[in-house]
Order: C-alpha cells, then sequence, then structure tokens
C-alpha cells in the first residue's frame, strides 16, 4: 500500500471532543465504523486524511481551533479534518434524513415504526440540509486530495457524496460502503421524490459500491433497476449515464486478539465473575448485547423468552437473561418510545417470573466483553442488519461452548449461519422462542462442536482483510476500469 493516498469521509470521525480541566480531551467515536476504519488510517500513517463531521457543540468548539483538531490527528497518527456544521443542520442532516429516513428505509422498518408518509419538513430537510452536508464533504474531500487519492465515503450519511465529488473531480476512484443492511426497493419506496433516485444515483457516483453481504448489494441492485440502470447482477456492473460503477461485497471481519486482550482488564473481569454468579447452578445464562435500536427487534427476544417461561415456567430455575441494551439516537422520539418498550416487556416478564431478566442499560463495552466470555445463549434476532459485530465478537470470546441464536436477518447469517440455531423469521415471537427452547436442550458435546465451528467461522477472516481488497480493487479500477475481485 505504499503508492497510495487515502481519503476516508464518514459522519462520526475517529474521535470526540470533551472539555476537561486543560481544555478539549479526545474519546473514541462510538458505533462500529470507527473501529472498524481506524486501524485502517492507523496503518496508512500520513497517506491517509479522515474528514469527519462535529457531532457535538463540543465538537464545534473544538473545531473553530485548526491546531485542536491538528493535533487530535497527530496523536491517532493520521490527518483528521472535522466539518464544522451548525446545530440546526446537523439535527435535520442526522436526526431527520439520515436517520429516520434513510435508516428505516435501509432496514425497512416502515410497518415495524408504523410511519407511512412524509411532509414537506422533511423534504426540506433533504434539500436544504442533507444535500449541503453531502457537498461539504465532497468539496473538503476535493480538497484535501488529488485525483490519484483514493476517496472511501462511508454510510447512508453520505449517499450522495460521491455524485458531487464526481462533479467536481470526474476522475476520482471512489468507493461508497454501506455499514448497514440495504433492504431494496421496498425500504426506498415509502420515501418522497425524488429521494429514491437521488440516492442511487448519489451512490452510483462511485466507482465501486460496498456492501457487508450479498443480500444487500442485492437490494441495491434491484433499486438500480428500478431507476432504469443497467444491471449485469452476475458481474455486479451497473451501468448509467455511460459511466461504470461495480458493486462488492466485503464482509467486516472482528479482530479477536484485540477483543481478548481487553477482556483482561479489571473491569471485564470484574464483570465476568458477576455474570458467572449470575447464571443459576447447572443451569444457562443467556445474553443479548446491542444498541436499544428497533432494528435489532430487542423487544421481541424478551417476549420470546417470557413466552418460553409461561411455557415451561421449571425453566427460570435453570436459566436467566441478562441484556446488555445501551441508547442509541436518543434525540429521536422513535428511539426513545423503544428504551421504554424494552424497559416495559422487561417489567411484564419479570412480573410474572420474578428476576428472569436483567437489564443493563448504560453503555460499558468492558461490561458486554465479560457478557460475551460468559454466555450459554447469546441471542442475536435482528429484524435486519448490516453485518452484526456481536454474533462474531461473542464466538470468539465465550469460555462456555456457548449457543448462537441467530436471525437470518443479520448479514453474518451469511457466514455463521450453519453453526448457529437459526431464527427463520425474527418478527415470530413463537419461532424465536421455539429456538431458544432448541438451543437450550442441546447436548454438551452438541454445544462443542457448534461452538468450535462458529470460532472457526467468525475468526476466518483476518482484520485486515476488510480493507484491503477494498483498496486493491480501487487500485485496479484506477488503472484498467475494473476491480480484482468479483461477486
Ligand atoms: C450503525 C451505522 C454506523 C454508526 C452506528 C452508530 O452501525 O452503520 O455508521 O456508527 O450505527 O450509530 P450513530 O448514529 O450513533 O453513529
Amino acid at each position: 500500500m505504499d503508492d497510495i493516498s487515502v481519503v476516508l469521509a464518514s459522519n462520526r470521525g475517529p474521535v470526540s471532543f470533551t472539555e476537561g480541566p486543560d481544555g478539549f480531551e479526545t474519546k473514541r467515536g462510538a458505533g462500529g465504523l470507527s473501529g472498524a476504519v481506524d486501524p485502517v488510517a492507523r496503518r496508512l500513517g500520513e497517506r491517509a486524511v479522515w474528514i469527519c463531521a462535529t457531532n457535538s457543540d463540543v465538537d464545534r468548539a473544538a473545531a473553530e481551533d485548526p491546531d485542536v483538531v491538528d493535533r487530535a490527528g497527530a496523536e491517532l497518527g493520521y490527518g483528521l479534518r472535522m466539518i464544522d456544521i451548525p446545530h440546526e443542520t446537523y439535527a435535520r442532516y442526522y436526526d431527520v434524513v439520515s436517520n429516520r429516513m434513510l435508516w428505516f428505509a435501509n432496514h425497512c422498518l416502515w410497518d415495524e415504526l408504523d410511519i407511512h408518509d412524509f411532509g414537506a419538513d422533511e423534504l426540506a430537510a433533504w434539500s436544504e440540509a442533507y444535500e449541503p452536508v453531502n457537498r461539504r464533504f465532497a468539496e473538503e474531500i476535493a480538497a484535501v486530495g488529488d485525483d490519484r487519492s483514493l476517496v472511501l465515503v462511508q454510510d447512508y450519511h453520505l449517499a450522495t457524496t460521491p455524485r458531487h465529488l464526481r462533479e467536481l473531480h470526474p476522475n476520482q476512484t471512489i468507493l461508497h460502503f454501506t455499514h448497514s443492511s440495504f433492504c431494496g426497493p421496498k425500504g426506498l419506496a415509502p420515501l418522497p421524490d425524488p429521494l429514491p433516485r437521488n440516492i442511487i444515483e448519489g451512490m452510483l457516483g462511485a466507482d465501486l459500491v460496498g456492501f457487508h453481504v450479498h443480500s444487500w448489494a442485492s437490494g441495491f441492485m434491484d433499486c438500480c433497476e428500478d431507476i432504469g440502470a443497467k444491471v449485469e447482477r452476475d458481474a455486479g456492473r451497473v451501468t448509467q449515464d455511460g459511466r461504470t460503477s461495480w458493486v462488492r461485497t466485503y464482509p467486516i471481519p472482528v479482530d479477536p486478539a484485540s477483543l481478548r486482550e481487553r477482556s483482561q482488564n479489571a473491569s471485564a473481569q470484574h464483570w465476568k465473575e458477576r455474570f458467572a454468579n449470575f447464571r443459576p447452578d447447572g443451569g444457562a445464562l443467556i445474553i443479548r448485547a446491542d444498541r436499544a435500536e428497533p432494528s435489532k427487534n430487542i423487544v421481541r427476544g424478551f417476549e420470546a423468552y417470557g413466552m418460553l417461561l409461561d411455557r415451561r415456567p421449571e425453566l427460570l430455575a435453570s436459566t436467566r437473561f441478562a441484556a446488555c441494551v445501551y441508547p442509541s439516537r436518543a434525540s429521536m422520539p422513535e428511539y426513545q418510545r423503544y428504551m421504554e418498550s424494552i424497559k416495559e416487556v422487561v417489567d411484564q416478564v419479570d412480573r410474572r417470573h420474578p428476576d428472569a431478566i436483567h437489564l443493563f442499560m448504560e453503555d460499558d463495552f468492558d461490561r458486554t466483553l465479560a457478557a460475551l466470555t460468559e454466555y450459554d445463549i447469546l441471542l442475536v434476532n435482528p429484524i435486519m442488519d448490516g453485518m452484526n459485530l456481536v454474533s462474531k465478537e461473542g464466538p470468539c470470546l465465550n469460555e462456555h461452548d456457548g449457543v448462537l441464536v441467530l436471525s437470518t436477518g443479520a448479514g453474518s447469517f451469511e457466514e455463521l449461519g450453519g453453526h448457529a440455531i437459526p431464527i427463520e423469521d425474527p418478527l415470530d415471537v413463537e419461532e424465536t422462542s421455539r429456538q431458544l427452547e432448541l438451543a437450550l436442550s442441546l447436548s454438551p458435546d452438541e454445544r462443542k462442536r457448534r461452538a468450535s465451528g462458529l470460532r472457526d467461522a467468525a475468526q476466518a477472516r483476518k482484520p485486515g482483510d476488510w480493507i484491503g481488497p477494498q483498496l486493491e480493487d480501487l487500485r485496479a479500477i484506477r488503472s484498467s476500469g475494473e476491480p480484482v475481485t468479483s461477486l
């Protein structure tokens, strides 16, 4: 990778700022994306610049002084730029468009959340906030890179940045990578015109459009067909207005060595002991660990456990459910309501079956690592999920031949499904409760066999396997017009 320079662009950056007694301090950026991209940038060092948005008032204050941001970049070992976006614009770009319209579209959550129409406010948020922010990103990328730089644009917050950048630099080599699921035409259809077309055309401004797994690549190609682009599915080639974009999958791996190392620290060890004590003697500990997020389907997971205990109350003596569910996107009413529903369903189950579920609701990564080390059953039942790293991290860390109960809606099902207890329809509480029951009934030998298969599958791809092929494909596209990987 010696001869390349890379510009990375994402909404959340590698760090955010807090105010300490001696001025601004940095803390690690939240979310899976920054954890995945940061090692890439570190490896590239001076040849990488990461452009992100200010995500809070403290970020905005820090970004006023370029030295503060430069110093944070120097500590990270690569270039860092923060685009200062005023609070009001940010709320419309992030809450209204990115998280309400695009996230729900990518996960087909319209029926789930009973959202069926959009009005003038949403359209205005698109044209007055989302598009200007995406254009700002394109301008900043054009300013820091040159025609030879490889540009890696991340996620649905920046769906139209590739097209804006293409207008500024027609010969730029651009990747757009979606970290979430991509449901397809059914997801985009409820959005007001011209958004569905603008989103797909925006992404097609890139030479390479990346997803974690085939289902999402396929959903995207369905949308390309819908807007009249020529789609060669087997080749993963989309042609529109005389330009070609390649669609590829790059399933994101986890880094077991660094997870294991972190799980040794004092706080994780303390939690490990607590979870071990929480397991009934000779019984089973059921764990879930997620952001409080409607697409993660947390409420139905608890309902399913409640239904299982209703059917077989004697299981209360030999099972416990502990959940690490931390708040997310708390400024949005849908997420506030979801947090409430989680608490309500846990109360309901606990009223019927005292102390059956223990709910932890603060973001504590050490506690989550400990829970993953200790589970007998890990429940991962999303409606749709780009990859779901927890389902990979769990099998790498677990010390109890734990069983993974995994919904087919998780991207990781493509790699792990053969060793998991599947949930075919994550909306079906009855099926989920039956699959939990099945997981509880497996013999020690069967558990061992599955756990070892899961561990191998979850570790089959190494950390560098995610970005390496993306950069190789981009380089090949830049020199010969075609990627080296196939779909
Ligand atoms: C998903 C997205 C990421 C994002 C994360 C947390 O995984 O794909 O881009 O980092 O959610 O969401 P947030 O809104 O807190 O950035």
